[in-house]
């Protein structure tokens, strides 16, 4: 007969195998958007490649927010002259991929599991480069200031911060770039119909893009003297940004 306690565990047991099921549910779209290249990975963290290995001669310390499993940075980073590479994430599957990924790394990996804007509120290390890919549109805008300000504060000064994320065109509006999200379903074709609903009900609730003016003043609130550009989705849904002091 099963006692109380083994009723419990079961329970227990039952919700972690539920947790790592979704996780790995998950884990799956994002995988084979990013193999499929939806999201522009190949552009995005090519730009990133050609930054550091121009720009970045001299050893670096590299800070990755919401650094997910890290497989597109660790490549990008893979033979550039960093020396501590520090990544944070909510989930702890994920880091556990990165630890992985990041193996090939000459330098110290320093994985830190929890909220980004708790990590960043309390930061203590100088770093070079700090890099969020898709994530600090979660934010609301209040958030995405602090977040940033918190940034500009981690930084060497000579540091730069760059953030990919999802922006709207100029005059569009939350709810029509959503729109224009589900009028792609076809493009989307490497997905299913379900992981496609799926994202976008994520996307409806969770994202919370902004126009690019106002990804650029956002920066120069948070203390940075330069904010620019530098990359446009061919899609429009997202671009990346570069900022300095
Ligand atoms: C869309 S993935 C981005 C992964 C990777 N940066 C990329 O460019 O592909 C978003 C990641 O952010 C993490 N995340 C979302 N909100 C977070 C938070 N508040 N604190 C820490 N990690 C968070 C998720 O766990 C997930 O791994």
């Amino acid at each position: 007969m099963k006692t109380d306690h083994d009723l419990v565990e079961s329970a227990s047991s039952n919700s972690t195998d539920d947790a790592q099921a979704m996780f790995n549910k998950h884990l799956a779209t994002y995988r084979k958007i990013v193999g499929e290249n939806l999201m522009f990975h190949r552009e995005v963290y090519g730009l990133l490649h050609d930054l550091l290995s121009q720009k970045m001669l001299k050893p670096f310390k590299f800070l990755d927010i919401a650094c997910g499993d890290a497989v597109a940075s660790a490549a990008v980073l893979k033979g550039s002259a960093i020396d501590h590479y520090y990544g944070i994430d909510l989930s702890p599957q994920s880091l556990e991929l990165a630890r992985d990924s990041l193996e090939a790394l000459l330098c110290p990996v320093d994985l830190r599991c929890c909220d980004f804007v708790e990590a960043m509120a309390d930061w203590s290390d100088v770093v070079d480069i700090v890099w969020i890919g898709m994530s600090l549109h979660h934010l609301p805008p209040e958030g995405k200031v602090r977040l940033m300000k918190n940034v500009h504060d981690a930084l060497s000064p000579s540091g730069q911060f760059l953030i990919w994320e999802p922006t709207l065109l100029e005059g569009e509006n939350r709810p029509e770039w959503l729109d224009r999200f589900s009028a792609y379903r076809t493009v989307w074709a490497a997905i299913t119909d379900e992981e496609f609903a799926t994202m976008e009900a994520h996307m409806s609730l969770a994202d919370f893009p902004e126009l690019a003016e106002t990804w650029k003043a956002m920066g120069h609130q948070a203390g940075f003297s330069h904010a620019e550009q530098i990359f446009l989705m061919p899609n429009r849904f997202g671009r990346v940004f570069q900022y300095w002091s």
